[in-house]
């Protein structure tokens, strides 16, 4: 009989592979294995797929997200890790989720009309004017960013008006949309530095071996 351990609030270790408590009964989101352990069902959460689950899997030490939290998600593509989040903050908790392009966004609605904590929000993460009448100010206690754009940096610093104070930011920098020729390593030190007013850097990983083209941080609002 297979055990599942919860490893963070809300996220369990089921034979040392992770997974969270399904919020939408039956349903799979991106062909995702589902499990049942004592009556409650799971959905199987790959590193493969999720930087969040890889940077679980290399040892993250910061992991804020519970049930009731309020996420701003910059990067919500087609759903896969925001939908795991979603599981991880429950009815209580509310997941905004940005994203520039209308093809993943289309799919993005179709799980939010299942997910109820999920609001989609077809915008420019560059632009916060278009959505601060939605994701009010000083709001958030947690921001997801993983955009695969030049600004990353930029996009972060603007976005932390959504920030409570002491809230906590994860972000996935991308070296090479900032800039291909340069070393990743002072690509990510830049980045770094440039959020520094801002925030405090909690935590840096790699997530290798599922992961190669990111750095992974932890930051939290001053
Ligand atoms: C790597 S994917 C995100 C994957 C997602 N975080 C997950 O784990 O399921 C990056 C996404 O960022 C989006 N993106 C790039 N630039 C953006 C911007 N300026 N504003 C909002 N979304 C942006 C892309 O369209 C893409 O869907």
């Amino acid at each position: 009989m297979p055990v599942a351990k919860e490893v963070f609030p809300g996220v369990y270790s089921i034979d040392g592979r992770l997974a969270t408590r399904n919020l939408v009964k039956g349903r799979s989101v991106y062909g995702e294995n589902l499990v049942t352990v004592d009556k409650t069902e799971y959905r199987m959460w790959t590193p493969y797929r999720s930087k969040l689950a890889a940077a679980v899997m290399n040892k993250l030490r910061t992991f804020a997200f519970k049930e009731g939290s309020s996420v701003l998600y910059l990067g919500a593509s087609n759903g896969t890790t925001p939908s795991h989040v979603s599981d991880i903050i429950g009815k209580k908790g509310r997941l905004f989720g940005v994203e520039i392009s209308e093809r993943s966004m289309r799919d993005f609605v179709a799980l939010c009309e299942k997910r109820e904590n999920m609001l989609p929000l077809l915008a420019d993460a560059r632009r916060i004017e278009s959505y601060s009448g939605v994701v009010g100010n000083g709001s958030c206690d947690i921001i997801y960013q993983d955009v695969s754009a030049k600004e990353q940096a930029e996009i972060l610093e603007k976005n932390a008006v959504f920030l409570k104070k002491g809230g906590y930011a994860y972000l996935a920098i991308k070296s090479q949309s900032i800039d291909i020729s340069r070393e990743p390593k002072e690509v990510y030190k830049e980045v770094l530095h440039y959020l520094e007013n801002t925030f405090e850097i909690l935590e840096q990983l790699s997530l290798e071996p599922y992961d190669s083209a990111h750095l992974f941080a932890v930051l939290r609002k001053r």
